[in-house]
């Protein structure tokens, strides 16, 4: 057995068209480490996104698995997917989708809440992520009255407050202004250092992509 945190095995992924399935991914094959960071590049349309999906366990694989610390996933109902996902995985859209009638910190909670941490504790470090991703005076701002960057650092600490063993983001900075990208991909990679959380990342920006400690190239759906 490996000791991968998560392993792709021959994972295909198609949606139903009107001509006939579209086929997005063609047999990837796959491992994360524990501790790993990785960074998923590849052109538009070459499946990145669907990907760090069937990673995060939003979508299923179509055939192959997906195993995690050498676990078969797919036997799991959609409920055991969501609370495996809930203490495993913090994912970071590509459009953050925040819930919009929370506060910044509010959001930050959300994980910390679920994983049970008493309510002192978890405010003070829902703050303090926020504080250190240069939000601290934006901590009761809902969405809405937020920047475009903004909603995206709240975004990332959401993903990352609860130091889960794998971070999966895609395109995180996209957003952002040079400075802000490189803050926040210094966050996204001092946690992978300090906490050893896993780290998958998918960026255009072949700089970042330099910054982690493995890059592997998507095209048409395989890895080239
Ligand atoms: N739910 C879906 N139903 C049908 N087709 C889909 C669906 N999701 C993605 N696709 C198709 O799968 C292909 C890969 O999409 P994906 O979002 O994974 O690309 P990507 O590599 O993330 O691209 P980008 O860099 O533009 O974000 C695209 O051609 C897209 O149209
Ligand atoms: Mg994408």
């Amino acid at each position: 057995m490996s000791d991968a945190l998560l392993a792709l095995e021959s994972v295909e992924k198609s949606y139903p068209a009107p001509g006939g399935a579209l086929r997005v991914l063609h047999g990837v094959s796959l491992s994360v480490g524990a501790g790993q960071s990785l960074a998923v590049v590849g052109p538009s349309g070459s499946g990145k996104s669907t990907l760090l999906g069937l990673m995060a366990g939003l979508e299923r694989p179509s055939a192959g698995r997906l195993r995690w610390r050498g676990r078969d996933l797919s036997p799991l109902s959609e409920d055991g997917l969501a609370s495996w996902r809930r203490e495993s995985v913090g994912f970071v859209f590509q459009s953050h989708r925040l819930v919009s009638v929370l506060s910044a910190l509010e959001n930050v909670l959300l994980p910390l809440e679920l994983a049970g941490v008493a309510p002192g504790e978890a405010r003070e470090r829902a703050a303090a992520v926020l504080s250190a991703l240069g939000l601290a005076a934006r901590l009761d701002h809902r969405p809405s009255q937020l920047s475009g960057g903004e909603q995206q650092r709240v975004a990332i600490a959401r993903a990352y407050v609860h130091a889960p063993p794998l971070i999966l983001a895609d395109e995180p900075t996209g957003a952002l202004d040079a400075d802000t990208a490189s803050a926040v991909l210094d966050s996204l990679l001092r946690l992978n250092a300090e906490k050893g959380s896993a780290l998958v990342l998918v960026t255009h920006n072949s700089e970042a992509a330099g910054r982690l400690s493995r890059r592997v190239t998507l095209s048409g759906g395989r890895v080239a």
